[in-house]
């Protein structure tokens, strides 16, 4: 079975998709992971993040297994894999290693932005996870502020806008809806019950 799970920042998507992974025993990746990773190994190397050849080369030289999880989850890291993301050569030098995990023979679970649309259009399960804003800042917020970043809620929400336009605005793989995927909206729902939900839309797609 392969599931596509894809959404907006901080929809709930990588929190659904590890429950899922969970709960129907597949190995699951988290994309944005990579275009982060890739961010910080441009970012070290000093890489102008206009300059796509080199940054692809970035990319392809990733060590998945050396990803340091602390730092690619700053918003530093968020806002460069951004930029990085809407680099059609850094996208291709990352297709092979999602596509060669959506084919694990026992299936697999990934999310990201263009899961459904592009890196498993034949995904058995598609889910679009999405939220409003103002409740995405908010979730954001919180996090950031557990953290100790003394940010502002108003920046935070700022931030969000600006990140959503540059993922949907960007030509190449920008982020919506397979035309076949089912939406789930998170906005008033808590933690446990959007996994309920997403758990029976995929026991819905797998008994259809
Ligand atoms: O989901 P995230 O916040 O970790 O993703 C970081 C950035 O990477 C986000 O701005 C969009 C980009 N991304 C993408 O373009 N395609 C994916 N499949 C996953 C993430």
């Amino acid at each position: 079975m392969m599931i596509a799970v894809d959404g907006p920042l901080a929809s709930g998507k990588g929190t659904i998709a590890k429950a899922l992974a969970r709960h129907f025993g597949l190995p699951h990746l988290d994309t944005g992971a990579l275009y982060r990773a890739t961010a910080i190994a441009v970012i070290d190397a000093k890489i102008d993040p206009a300059d796509a050849g080199a940054a692809a080369g970035a990319a392809r030289a990733l060590d998945i297994t050396a990803i340091d999880e602390d730092r690619i989850r700053t918003a530093e890291a968020g806002a460069m894999a951004s930029r990085v993301a809407a680099l059609p050569a850094v996208r291709a030098a990352l297709y092979d290693l999602q596509r060669e995990f959506a084919l694990r023979p026992g299936g697999a679970i990934l999310d990201g932005r263009d899961i459904g649309t592009v890196i498993c259009p034949d995904a058995d399960v598609k889910l679009y996870v999405t939220a409003n804003a103002e409740t995405r800042a908010d979730r954001r917020w919180r996090e950031l502020t557990a953290q100790g970043d003394p940010i502002s809620y108003q920046t935070v929400l700022d931030q969000t806008r600006e990140r959503d336009s540059r993922d949907t605005g960007r030509a190449d793989a920008p982020l919506r809806p397979a035309d076949d995927a089912t939406l789930l909206d998170t906005s008033s729902l808590s933690i446990d019950a959007a996994i309920a939900a997403a758990i029976r839309i995929v026991e819905n797609a797998q008994n259809a």
